[in-house]
C-alpha cells in the first residue's frame, strides 16, 4: 500500500484541481486499491497543524474544470518556516511528525516560488517530496510554463480586448495593470495578445519621457486612444537605480495604491489626456482553468504519478523543450524564472512598434 500526501500551497491559480485530479487518478490506475491519498488542507498550514483527511476516489471526480482548489490554501512564508513563534510550535518538525503519523511514500506539493523553498528544506530533511509547478506569474524556474498562466493570460487579454473598445469610443488613456509579482511574463504576452501601445514589465524600467513621447507620437498620427499595460512589479529609471532598502523606503511614501496609479497620474500631467485606470487584480487567477491549463495540469499530475511509482523524488515535475521532465528541487528553490531581455516577444513586439518604455 503506498500512501500519498497531496496539498496546495501559496496564491490559487486556474489548473489546481486538473493537476490533483491528474495525480490521483492516474496513481489510482496503476495501484488500484494498494494507494491511499491523503488530502492536507491549507497547504503547509493543515501540514504543520495535522489537518488532513483520507480522500475517497470519487471526490477527484467532477473537479477538471473547476477554478481554485479543492484542498483550500495558504501563504506561510519560507522565512518564518524555522522560527518558532509565540505558540512554541517548530514548524519543520510538526511537519516531519505529521508525514511520520500518516505514514507517507511521498508529499506532492502543488505550489510556486515561496513553495519551492519549503518543499526544497522538506525533501532535505529528508522526506520524499515531488512538486508540481503552478502560478500564473510563469516565473519558476526549471520549466518553460507553469500552469495557471494561460488561463490568467485569457483573462487579462479579454480586460484589454474590453478597454480597447471604450478607450476608442472616448478617446481615452487607459493603463492597465496586469499581476504576475516580480515577473513580467503575464503583462508581456496579454500586453502583446490585447495590442497594447505600451507595455511595461520589471525587467526594463520605464522613463515616463519615452511614454509621453509615445503618446504624443499616437495623437500626432491622429489616434486619439492609448492603451498602456503595466505589470504591478514595473519599475522607473529612477527606481532602478536604488538600493533594495531606498525602493522600499521611496515605495511605501508612495501616494499611490499600485503602480499603475502613478503611472496613470504622471500620463495625465505630461499629456493632459484623459486617463483611466483598470486593475483586475486576483479576477485572472480565477475562474475555470483553460483547455490549455487543463491539459497541462494533467500531463504534469500524471507523471508525478509515475515519478512516485518508480521511486524518483526531490524533483519539481517541469516542462522543457515540451517534454514533461523531473527537475532536480535543489535547481529550482529560491531562483526567479525573469523574462530574459533578448526573449523574442519582446523582440516581436518592438518590431511592430510597441514601446517598453526604454
Ligand atoms: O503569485 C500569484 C500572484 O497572483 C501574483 O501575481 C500577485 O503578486 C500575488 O499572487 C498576489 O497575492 P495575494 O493573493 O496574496 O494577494
Amino acid at each position: 500500500m503506498k500512501k500519498i500526501g497531496i496539498l496546495t500551497s501559496g496564491g490559487d491559480c486556474q489548473g489546481l484541481n486538473p493537476a490533483i485530479r491528474g495525480v490521483a487518478k492516474a496513481l489510482y490506475d496503476r495501484l488500484g486499491k494498494e494507494v491511499k491519498i491523503y488530502g492536507i488542507r491549507d497547504g503547509y498550514r493543515g501540514l504543520i497543524e495535522g489537518d488532513y483527511d483520507v480522500m475517497k476516489k470519487g471526490d477527484f471526480s467532477g473537479i477538471l474544470t473547476l477554478g481554485g482548489t479543492i484542498l483550500g490554501t495558504s501563504r506561510q512564508p519560507f522565512k518564518q518556516m524555522k522560527v518558532i513563534g509565540e505558540d512554541g510550535v517548530d514548524k519543520v518538525e510538526a511537519m516531519k511528525n505529521n508525514y511520520k503519523q500518516m505514514d507517507l511514500d511521498c508529499l506532492v506539493i502543488l505550489g510556486g516560488n515561496g513553495t519551492h523553498k519549503t518543499a526544497n528544506l522538506l525533501s532535505n530533511e529528508g522526506l520524499n517530496v515531488i512538486t508540481l509547478p503552478k502560478t500564473i506569474d510563469n516565473d519558476l524556474w526549471g520549466t518553460d510554463i507553469t500552469f495557471g498562466f494561460y488561463s490568467a493570460l485569457d483573462v487579462a487579454t479579454d480586460v484589454i480586448d474590453r478597454l480597447h473598445t471604450t478607450a476608442t469610443s472616448h478617446g481615452r488613456i487607459f493603463v492597465v495593470e496586469i499581476m504576475g509579482h516580480k515577473a513580467g511574463w503575464l503583462n508581456l504576452y496579454a500586453g502583446v495578445a490585447g495590442g497594447a501601445d505600451v507595455i511595461l514589465i520589471p525587467e526594463i524600467p520605464y522613463s515616463m519621457d519615452k511614454i509621453t513621447e509615445v503618446i504624443d507620437n499616437r495623437t500626432k498620427d491622429g489616434k486619439v486612444f492609448s492603451i498602456v499595460a503595466v505589470a504591478e512589479g514595473a519599475i522607473s529609471l529612477e527606481e532602478s537605480k536604488l538600493s533594495k532598502k531606498e525602493f522600499k523606503a521611496a515605495r511605501e511614501k508612495m501616494p499611490y495604491s499600485s503602480i499603475a496609479y502613478r503611472v496613470a497620474d504622471d500620463i495625465a500631467k505630461a499629456t493632459g489626456h484623459e486617463v483611466r485606470v483598470a486593475v483586475p487584480g486576483h479576477i485572472q487567477r480565477g475562474g475555470s482553468p483553460s483547455p490549455y491549463d487543463r491539459v497541462l495540469s494533467t500531463r504534469l499530475g500524471a507523471k508525478a504519478a509515475e515519478l512516485i511509482c518508480q521511486g524518483t523524488f526531490g524533483c519539481m515535475v517541469g516542462v522543457r523543450n515540451n517534454q514533461v521532465v523531473p527537475v532536480p528541487l535543489s535547481e529550482v528553490a529560491g531562483k526567479l524564472k525573469s523574462v530574459p531581455l533578448d526573449n523574442d516577444v519582446i523582440a516581436s513586439a518592438r518590431s511592430i512598434g510597441v514601446s517598453f518604455g526604454d
